[in-house]
Parts: structure tokens; sequence; C-alpha cells
């Protein structure tokens, strides 16, 4: 009786995540989002392994290496998983061509609005296209010029961020968008949560945070204690000390780095005032300070002056956990919610 109940469960959690599941080539509609310097080979290959998808995060890399890693995925699974781009890379479409060339199904345009030359390569190339909606009237657009899939990335998350919450994003985007596939990413740890969201409306989600933390994350010791360590309050923005001077938001732990960036930002501010920076020079030495942060502390292990981009859902990080565990945990807790509402009796 238990085992049918739960049974029954699962089917409606396999029902509600089909959409999200078709378009991945998954057994779950869960992915683990690109995370510079963490998704390489061998977080990517055991996300698709285990029945979710794994995403490599391009970031800076030449087009040469982006392939290299192509390839050293697709020789640890033969499962689908996908690249991302950041689309301000100034080789962005010759990095399209790689993934294309290496026969990559998926492929996600981050960092701004998709450049209507990638779309078409992209398009045109056979592969799926996956952007970030930061609001309603971009989501329809990017449908306009083709993207087949669309994440929505509330400000809880890890990494750069926008201003609007999961909560509100979701609500402003889930009941008008039924085009196309949409994925929400943001804070999310617990499959209660996973749940609540598929049924708003979403394909499926997308998590960074709790896989960065997994066994099989290249990610530093230091790193993923770290998360262990943290708390959801622990992973703030980045503070913009004066408006002449923007910074972009990037949601990390708080170190003695992120302290030493308001400093840095003073002293920049006020070389800038004393006429011994100009203007362009100063928004450039501020920008320069995080260079190679993330790389010192995912690499490195530097969590004291190094940029630990962590989302709140770091909170929910208690253990190194392998990521079929994680995704095992993740399916359960919404099957269970679902068997405690009692209708599958
Ligand atoms: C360490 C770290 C690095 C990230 N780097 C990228 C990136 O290079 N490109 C990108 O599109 N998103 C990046 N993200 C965002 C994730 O792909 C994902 O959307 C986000 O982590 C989801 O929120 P969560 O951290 O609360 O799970 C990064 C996140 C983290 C934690």
């Amino acid at each position: 009786m238990l085992n049918s109940v739960s049974q029954a469960a699962e089917a409606d959690f396999e029902a509600l995540g089909a959409r999200g599941c078709a378009f991945l080539g998954s057994k779950l509609p869960i992915l683990a989002g690109a995370m510079s310097w963490v998704s390489e080979r061998n977080l990517v290959s055991a996300m698709s392994n285990a029945g979710g998808f794994g995403v490599i995060a391009c970031g800076a890399m030449p087009p040469e290496l982006l392939a290299k890693e192509i390839a050293a995925t697709q020789a640890l699974t033969d499962k689908p998983f996908g690249v991302n781009l950041i689309t301000m890379h100034p080789k962005l479409d010759e990095l399209v061509q790689v993934c294309l060339t290496a026969k990559v199904g998926h492929i996600v345009l981050a960092g701004g609005i998709p450049p209507g030359p990638a779309v078409r390569a992209v398009k045109d190339g056979g592969a799926k296209l996956i952007a970030f909606a930061p609001a309603l009237v971009l989501a329809k657009r990017f449908i306009k010029s083709g993207v087949d899939a669309l994440i929505i990335e509330g400000s809880e998350a890890g990494g750069h961020i926008g201003p609007v919450s999961l909560t509100v994003l979701a609500q402003e985007i889930l009941p008008h968008i039924s085009e196309v596939p949409v994925f929400v990413a943001g804070g999310l740890g617990r499959g209660e949560a996973i749940l609540g969201y598929l049924e708003m409306g979403a394909a499926g989600a997308q998590l960074g945070t709790r896989f960065a933390a997994s066994v099989e994350s290249i990610a530093h010791a230091n790193f993923k204690n770290a998360f262990v360590r943290a708390n959801a309050r622990d992973a703030l923005p980045s503070i913009q000390l004066d408006e002449r001077f923007p910074v972009i938001p990037v949601r990390g732990l708080v170190n003695a780095g992120t302290k030493k960036f308001l400093a840095h930002q003073a002293e920049v501010v006020q070389k800038f005032q004393s006429g011994a920076l100009d203007k362009t020079a100063a928004q450039l030495e501020i920008e320069h300070f995080w260079a190679g942060a993330l790389r010192r502390a995912v690499i490195d292990g530097d969590v004291e002056t190094g940029s630990v981009m962590a989302g709140q859902s770091v909170g929910m990080v208690t253990e190194i956990q392998p990521v079929a565990e994680i995704l095992a945990e993740l399916k359960a807790q919404a099957v269970a919610a679902l068997v405690a509402r009692g209708n599958h009796a």
C-alpha cells in the first residue's frame, strides 16, 4: 500500500518534470548551472551520468580549450550536456562553431541579450538555444527571436545576479510563457521548492551552489568546506560604494576580500576626486580588483581573499555529497511532499 502510494507520487513528479526532461534529454528536470572553473568535465559528466543535466562553463576559455573540454566530457559521458557561453566573449561566434562541430545539443547564452548572429548560428547548426530572461518583455522577445528555452534566475543565486528574487520573477513570468520550457534558478536547495515551481508551470530547475560542493566538483576542499560552514546570510551581493562607479552585483560569501573591496573602492574614488585618476581609469581599477579572484578561491583554495561565489542556498549545503546522492535527495523530498498531501491513497 505504502509502496503504491509513493509510486503514484513518483509518477506525478515525473509527469510534472516530463517537459523539462524531454527538452534536456535527461531523467530528472534538474540542471547543474554552469559555474566558471567549477563546471568542467568531472562535474558535468557526473551530473549527466546521474540523470540530471550538466553544463560546461566556458567563461573566458579560448576556443581550443573549450573544444578540449567538450571532447573530454564526451569521453566521460554519452548522455546529453550543455555548454554555457558568455555573450561578451570576444570570440563568441567561434565558440558557437566549436560547440556545433562537437555536436553539443544545448547551448546556453549568458551574460546579456543573445546577439542575433549567435542566435542564428546556434539555430542553423541544429542545437537548442537556452537564454536567461530577466523580465517578461525580454522573455517574449527572446522566444520571438528563436530561443528554445528560458532560465529565470533570481537574485538569491550565486555569481552574477539581477535585482529580482525568484519568488517574484516566477510569478511575473511563469503564468505568461507556455511556448517554451522555462527553468527556474536561484536559492533552490530542496526538492519541495523544486516541486512548487514545477506546479507553477516551470519545466525544471537549475541549481549551482549545491553541486559546487559535491564530491565530483573539482573545487578546492577549502572552497567546499566554506560552503558547508556558511549560512544563507553569509552569501551577500557585492557592494557598490559610489554611484558614479558601478559594480556588477555578484553574490558570494563575505570574507576579507569583500571587505577589502570596499576599502579599495574608497581609495580609487579618492584618487579620482584628487585628479590622480580619470573616470575610465578609476572604473577599470575597481573592476580589476576581482580579476582572477574566482579561480583563486575555486582552484587554489584561497577563501579569504578570493571570490567565493555562492547562492543563499549555501545554507542548505550541510555536507559534501556525491552528485547522484544530491539528485536522489532532491527527488525524494519532492516525492515525499506529494505523498504527505495524502492524494495518492
Ligand atoms: C561559483 C559559481 C560560479 C558561477 N558561474 C557562472 C557562470 O560562469 N555562468 C553562469 O551563467 N552562471 C554562473 N553561476 C550561476 C549558476 O549557474 C546558477 O544559475 C546559480 O548558482 C543558481 O543559484 P544557486 O547558487 O542558489 O543554486 C555561478 C554560480 C556559482 C555559485
